[in-house]
């Protein structure tokens, strides 16, 4: 999306608006999308810029990295307390892992690899750099954006909301995929357990070690990134909170680089099986929203084997909500083996490898 010098990005993240430029230096940088003059928005939708953000308005211009360089007529009468140095565009933290840009309008909080954990270490045999973007799809959903999160975070309900899914990704093939970092993570090993291989049409990624391979990867990033990773492709879910009770679904499949150019249909039985479970997920986040909401009953416990994720989750939520300062927030530790009895799954049959 914003892989050339001078594309530029428009994102929402919660209630500001957020433009990403990369400069010709090939950096990535983030900045509020708005005008130092009077505040205009400076861009609607993702554009090119050719080297210059330009204010609509009254024509302002800034660089790529931020900094004010045309304010026209303005020296027409000359101010001597006037200096361009001062109005820079205002930065925010952005950073990329793989396919995905972060954004972070917190100053204090970790460093995006402190957050991520042990994950770029844990996947990096999929070498997720070169994956290229293949199809994309916006959806609105009427639930909260934690509610989407929390259905994708357990498989105790695989059986019932996914009939057709459970015949190929089995409920007793899922084990824990726990490391440290603020995820969440599970996966399935074999990623197939019948003939029914829709998601297995197109090539698995050259260079996956056996584990890689053979197993699906589940992720849910804390906050708002979702997303599973299979030998040959990979669904990325991103959830912008709209209103308590509405979220902005942007799905996302990419195709790795050893997977030639598409011709046509291809893809299409892997997608519509991706759809067909997205909407029964959709359909019963929309369900337990309104039951909540209508409802307003105080919800039950949890079960461990399934829905130790969900208690992960609500710990991470609790912690960013009441820490005094972001900047102390714990990263939670992965597993060790040790609470497999509790859990009633032990790790993945086919664990990757990491040294440490
Ligand atoms: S508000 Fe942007 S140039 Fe005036
Ligand atoms: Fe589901």
């Amino acid at each position: 999306e914003v892989a050339e010098p001078g594309r530029m990005l428009v994102r929402q993240v919660g209630q500001k608006s957020i433009v990403i430029t990369r400069g010709d230096d090939g950096e990535l940088r983030g900045f509020l999308n708005s005008c130092r003059h009077r505040g205009t928005e400076l861009a609607e939708s993702d554009c090119d810029i050719a080297g210059t953000i330009r204010c609509p308005y009254h024509r302002w211009g800034y660089s790529t990295d931020g900094i004010l360089k045309a304010t026209p007529f303005f020296d027409e009468v000359p101010r001597d307390d006037f200096d361009r140095d001062d109005f820079s565009l205002i930065p925010v933290r952005v950073g990329t892992w793989g396919p995905l840009l972060f954004v972070c309008l917190a100053d204090e909080t970790p460093e995006l690899d402190v957050w991520l954990g042990d994950l770029p270490e844990r996947m990096a045999g999929y070498g997720f750099d070169q994956w290229r973007i293949e199809e994309s799809q916006v959806l609105d959903i009427e639930a909260n954006w934690k509610l989407i999160s929390e259905n994708f975070q357990e498989y105790y309900h695989l059986t019932w909301v996914h009939p057709e899914l459970a015949k190929v990704s089995r409920v007793k093939d899922h084990y824990r995929y726990q490391g440290a970092g603020m995820y969440c993570g599970q996966t399935t090993t074999p990623v197939s357990g019948d003939d029914r291989d829709d998601w297995l049409v197109l090539p698995a990624a050259e260079g996956l070690d056996e584990s890689d391979a053979t197993s699906g990867r589940h992720i849910a990033l804390y906050p708002n990134v979702i997303f599973s990773v299979l030998p040959n492709h990979v669904f990325v879910m991103r959830l912008d909170p709209i209103a308590p009770g509405l979220t902005c679904e942007t799905c996302t499949l990419l195709l790795p680089p050893s997977t030639p150019e598409l011709t046509g249909g291809e893809l299409d039985a892997t997608l519509t099986f991706w759809i067909d479970v997205n909407n029964e997920d959709i359909d019963i986040c929309q369900r337990s929203q309104r039951g909540l909401t209508r409802g307003r009953i105080q919800p039950g416990p949890l079960a461990p084997r399934f829905e130790e994720p969900l208690h992960r989750f609500h710990n991470m939520l609790a912690d960013c909500m009441t820490s005094d300062s972001l900047a102390g927030l714990t990263v939670p530790p992965g597993d060790d083996g040790s609470e497999a009895a509790r859990l009633g799954t032990g790790p993945n049959p086919a664990p990757p490898t990491i040294e440490h």
